[in-house]
């Protein structure tokens, strides 16, 4: 049986020499595989006479298992090695310096809007929403606007064209947010207009405007907060109380005066500029404008499917650009809008 012997310890060899685990299944092939010397050997048992097959039989076998024990540890050692050196590869230097992450913050107007939502909220108003490329019915004609009012004229407002270069059919980038009035008072009267009481309504409606407009306090594209209070017995009063508590709780101070400026509005009667006033601080004594408002005209809520013999309301339309400048010092509204980070990352 020296034979096998010399086919195990030529197996030990080989696969020792082996370091990549394709070769190594290769170099199996020559002594286990279908014609492999092991195999053969197993082969050939059958021509033996009965009294011989059987030691010989079990030589091989421990033969066939010493080259297997072979093969498995050299599997095992390849496998190990090529772990090794991947974990050695990707080993991370924990004694390097750490990359420092950059922190975003929100933007100064975002603050306010989220602010303005939150206090609000917490006297039972909901955010309400509408699209900022409208059409001329809800911007102008179902709030009340005549044809010839100098906010429809190309002069104020953008209006948008169609591919070909001419003039969409009255469709515009809204001016204001108060076409989101008109918009969920259709839709709360699509909703429960049928109700022997209509349900009250109480939203602000957040979102970007814009005028042909620019200079340091005026910027062609906006912000505005739409507020809206519609139901029984909704009175002036009850506006002014709404407007003085925000500005308050906004700018955490009851050192401020709230002045109401009679104006006009179409779509209010009537109508005022909210102008407030601090008593204190670099801004004191100066009347700053940083609203309208009004009862919502009888008209509008005609048009809206409301009685205005039943119910009556009031609304507003902030200019949060104008608070957050008030409320951080900025004298420049068009800083917010220019992007430049020395500036943003005030506010982060
Ligand atoms: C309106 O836009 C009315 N829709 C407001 C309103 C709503 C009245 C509901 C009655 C009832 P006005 O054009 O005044 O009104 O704008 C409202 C506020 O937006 C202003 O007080 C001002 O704070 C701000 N604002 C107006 N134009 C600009 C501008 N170009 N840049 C920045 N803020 C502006
Ligand atoms: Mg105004």
């Amino acid at each position: 049986m020296d034979n096998l012997d010399q086919i195990v310890s030529e197996a030990q060899v080989a696969f020792a020499a082996i370091s990549d685990p394709d070769a190594l299944e290769q170099a199996k092939a020559r002594f286990l595989g279908k014609s492999g010397q092991i195999t053969e050997l197993l082969k050939g048992l059958g021509k033996l006479p009965p009294e011989e097959k059987k030691t010989a039989g079990a030589a091989i076998n421990v033969a066939k298992t010493a080259v297997e024990n072979a093969l498995n540890a050299r599997r095992e050692a390849i496998r190990k090695a090529a772990l090794e050196a991947r974990l050695a590869e990707e080993a991370l230097d924990v004694t390097l310096p750490g990359r420092a992450e950059a922190r975003g913050g929100l933007h100064p107007v975002t603050r306010t809007l989220e602010r303005i939502e939150s206090l609000f909220a917490s006297i039972g108003f909901e955010v309400a929403d509408g699209p900022e490329i409208e059409e001329d019915f809800h911007n102008f004609t179902a709030l009340n606007t005549p044809e010839d009012h100098p906010a429809r004229s190309m002069h104020d407002t953008f209006y948008l064209q169609n591919p070909d270069g001419t003039l969409a059919e009255k469709v515009l980038l809204r001016t204001h947010t108060s076409p989101i009035q008109a918009r969920y008072m259709q839709a709360h009267v699509a909703k429960y207009g049928q109700l022997e009481k209509m349900p009250e309504i109480r939203i602000i409606a957040p979102g970007r405007v814009y005028r042909v407009d620019s200079d340091a306090t005026h910027s062609p594209m906006f912000h505005q907060v739409e507020g809206l209070w519609v139901g029984e017995n909704v009175s002036f009063a009850d506006l002014k109380g709404v407007i003085a508590d925000f500005l308050k709780s906004f700018f955490e101070t009851d050192d401020l005066t709230v002045r109401f400026r009679p104006s006009f509005f179409p779509f209010t009667e009537p109508s005022a500029e909210i102008d407030v006033a601090f008593m204190s601080g670099a801004l004191k004594g100066r009347w700053l404008e940083i609203a309208g408002c009004g009862m919502v005209h009888p008209n509008v809520l005609k048009i809206a499917g409301i009685d205005p013999e039943k119910y009556t309301g009031f609304a507003f339309g902030f200019g949060p650009d104008r608070l957050t400048m008030l409320r951080y010092g900025v004298n420049d509204l068009r800083l917010f809008f220019e992007g430049d980070l020395r500036f943003l990352r005030q506010f982060a």
